[in-house]
């Protein structure tokens, strides 16, 4: 069977034998984050003489890599991560996809990846939520985390842009990112090691990013913290976002609250979320801006009062609040150590829109062009 999307041929095989209901609902009861998957995914393959071409979808399968492929020893690849949300109206629709679909062709662009055109990227949404749309949990706080991803599948040991590259998108029913839910998290600031610096790869979303920082992870996990903040690289003094999340920072309370989140210098991840919650914040009244603020004003902020609220926020983490800072030199509390009441009203505003419990005013929802959703 194949269906005719906008832009490609998609050939269509179904898992010969789909998953019986009630194992299904078991998985989705608890699915935690990313560790269960659906029955399909979608491939696509792309080389240099044919361009875009044999987009599948195809059952869920471990691959086969050649041991020379050249991701495994070059990092050449990029990836995404959205969610699909099951309606308060009934049907299926992802957050923001568009805008997910123009970060991942800069991110390919930075990597020397072939540009995945938006319509390809949303059409794979489409046929993979149009197979394995069950799986949209409809729990509170959980949703299907959809994770497109790019890879360099040339078989090659000499350093060069691939010739060869695949697209795949799979899909993962998850909770909280993190295991305790909305419970506000500790951070560690990472002082000795950097995750971009200018002209890096920082603003692209490429796993060798996250490889980079997995030994800071590890040193703020033995500081008994659950997230590593990343710092400028030549002063390591300004705050730039986290492991993976971006960050907020709360001045005063109320209406008169004032939200700033770090200006995106070209070492930051542009969050989707980030850019959600300052449209949103803007909608709620308060004043919202893009600066800068160094760690000695984090910690100065919340000893006088003035910072009442940091939050992490991202597609995964959506908006969990910092109840408490450590460092080398030093540690501090941020606020009373419970969730602060602006953090949490943008977050009852964006998870909403997200499930279609408010008016989708933004035009943020892609309810997909594929109707065989219920
Ligand atoms: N920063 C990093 C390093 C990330 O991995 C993420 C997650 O995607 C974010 C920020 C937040 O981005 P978004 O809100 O688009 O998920
Ligand atoms: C996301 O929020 O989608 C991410 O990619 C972050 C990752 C740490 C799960």
């Amino acid at each position: 069977m194949s269906s005719r999307t906008s832009t490609i041929k998609f050939a269509i095989s179904h898992v010969p034998e789909r998953l019986p209901v009630a194992e299904r609902e078991r998985r989705l009861a608890n699915p935690g984050f990313g560790r269960i998957f659906t029955e399909h995914m979608v491939r696509i393959l792309w080389d240099s003489e044919h361009g875009w071409h044999d987009a599948n979808l195809m059952p869920y399968a471990p691959l086969s890599l050649d041991p020379g492929t050249s991701v495994l020893h070059y990092a050449q690849a990029v990836f995404e991560g959205l969610k699909a949300f099951r309606q308060a109206a009934g049907g299926v629709s992802a957050f923001r996809a568009e805008a997910h679909a123009a970060r991942f062709r800069n991110s390919a662009r930075r990597l020397a990846l072939p540009e995945l055109p938006e319509e390809t990227f949303l059409d794979a949404i489409d046929v993979l939520l149009a197979a394995d749309h069950k799986w949209v949990p409809s729990a509170a706080e959980h949703s299907l985390y959809l994770r497109p991803l790019m890879y360099a599948s040339e078989v090659s040991l000499s350093v060069h842009p691939s010739s060869e590259v695949t697209f795949l998108l799979i899909a993962s029913p998850s909770g909280s990112y993190f295991p305790r839910g909305v419970k506000p998290v500790t951070v560690w600031l990472s002082e000795d090691f950097s995750r971009a610096a200018p002209g890096g790869t920082g603003a692209a979303k490429t796993g060798g990013n996250y490889a980079g920082g997995l030994l800071a992870q590890a040193e703020a996990a033995e500081q008994g913290c659950d997230q590593v903040v990343w710092l400028d690289s030549s002063e390591h003094r300004w705050v730039e976002e986290m492991g993976g999340m971006n960050l907020f920072f709360v001045f005063g309370s109320g209406p008169a609250a004032r939200l700033m989140t770090p200006a995106l210098t070209g070492t930051l991840l542009p969050g989707i979320t980030r850019d959600s919650l300052l449209v949103l914040g803007r909608d709620l009244g308060y004043t919202v801006e893009e600066g800068r603020i160094s760690v000695e004003d984090w910690r100065a902020g919340c000893e006088d009062g003035s910072l009442t609220e940091v939050f992490a926020c991202g597609t995964a983490a959506v908006i969990t609040p910092v109840a408490a800072v450590k460092s080398s030199r030093g540690s501090w509390a941020v606020g009373n150590g419970e969730p602060g009441q602006v953090s949490m009203r943008l977050r009852k505003e964006l998870v909403d829109i997200q499930r279609g419990a408010a008016p989708d005013r933004h035009g943020w929802l892609y309810p997909g062009r594929v109707s065989s959703k219920s």
